[in-house]
């Protein structure tokens, strides 16, 4: 277990060691137990947590303001849209002035090529940790619970199999940090991973690099597939999302356009009886029902979605905790 986490910002788990990563979950685990027995646990007590959104939320949101609440702190909600940014505050300005008014800040910002790169301005002129609730690249603390999740369904990581495949939804192009994130943390934690997608739909080469150089230095699998049957095949983890084709097109339509093409790319019953009936399926949520997924999945007996989105609580109070305390 580490014990200096205090202060550190949150952009990216790879920018945390394993140990580091251990002690987020194993805190989590301490944390829902707590609440589970009706244990207080009011860590930070007078803390205020800045949560500063470029773009919609149900889970992010929901679970970082009650989990501030259930730590004995307040987490004040700010759309960006109701700020000055758009008539001239700067990162600068916000990680200086949201620094000094807060004991951690927050920021969800997707937009392609811009929101990681305004966190990290952000986080370099605060004096408080700066916690990532997804940009363009990553969604941390969404793939913090997911390996929470796989290790409460399915026990020991080490020498499992993830499937991070593309589906395909008709909604919007979703942003590709879910995917990312994924293949870099799992096989950190002992699994093979399976990067399924069609043509067009890669990931960020550099991401990729790293994830296969994780892979190596874990000594597992790391395999990218265009078939989305074989990809499932035998799998442990089914975890079948649409992300868009971000380092492909230049416009919403033409993204449109080449995921239609893909119509076929949907996690239904058939797909899942070849991952296996002891395989898991996970979704970050919202899905395009009956597009991305059936219903008969998501909300079928292998589907873990609910306990997913419930471990995004756990594991962003034990973060917050760690680093805001
Ligand atoms: N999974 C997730 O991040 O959900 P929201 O977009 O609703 O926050």
């Amino acid at each position: 277990m580490q014990t200096h986490l205090r202060g550190r910002d949150l952009i990216t788990l790879q920018e945390w060691t394993k140990e580091e990563i251990e002690t987020a979950l194993d805190v989590a685990l301490d944390l829902k137990r707590s609440r589970a027995l009706g244990q207080p646990h009011a860590i930070l007590r007078d803390k205020v947590l800045a949560m500063l959104f470029f773009f919609s939320s149900t889970r992010t949101r929901a679970s970082f303001e009650a989990g501030m609440a259930q730590l004995g702190g307040h987490a004040q909600f700010i759309e960006s849209r109701t700020t000055q940014i758009a008539h001239g505050d700067t990162a600068k300005e916000i990680g200086e002035i949201l620094g000094r008014y807060n004991d951690g800040i927050a920021i969800r910002h997707v937009d392609w090529g811009a929101g990681n790169k305004y966190i990290r301005e952000v986080a370099q002129a605060s004096r408080v940790p700066v916690l990532n609730m997804q940009c363009d690249i990553y969604h941390p603390f969404q793939a913090l619970a997911d390996l929470l999740t796989i290790i409460e369904k399915k026990g020991d990581p080490r020498g499992k199999t993830i499937t991070v495949s593309w589906a395909y939804a008709a909604s919007y192009q979703k942003p590709i940090s879910v995917p990312q994130s994924l293949i870099l943390l799992m096989p950190r934690f002992g699994m093979n991973v399976r990067l399924v997608h069609p043509p067009g739909f890669q990931l960020m080469p550099e991401i990729v690099a790293q994830a296969k150089d994780n892979a190596r230095r874990a000594k597992v699998g790391f395999e990218i597939m265009d078939d989305f049957a074989a990809g499932i095949r035998g799998t442990d983890v089914v975890y079948a999302k649409s992300w868009g084709a971000l380092l492909t097109v230049k416009s919403d339509e033409e993204g449109a356009q080449l995921s239609s093409k893909y119509k076929d790319w949907i996690a239904d019953e058939r797909r899942m009886a070849m991952a296996g009936e002891d395989a898991i399926y996970m979704h970050p949520l919202p899905a395009d029902r009956n597009i991305e997924v059936t219903d008969a999945v998501i909300d079928g007996p292998q589907s873990v979605v609910y306990d997913e989105a419930e471990n995004r609580l756990h594991g962003q109070k034990a973060v917050m905790a760690l680093t805001m305390s």
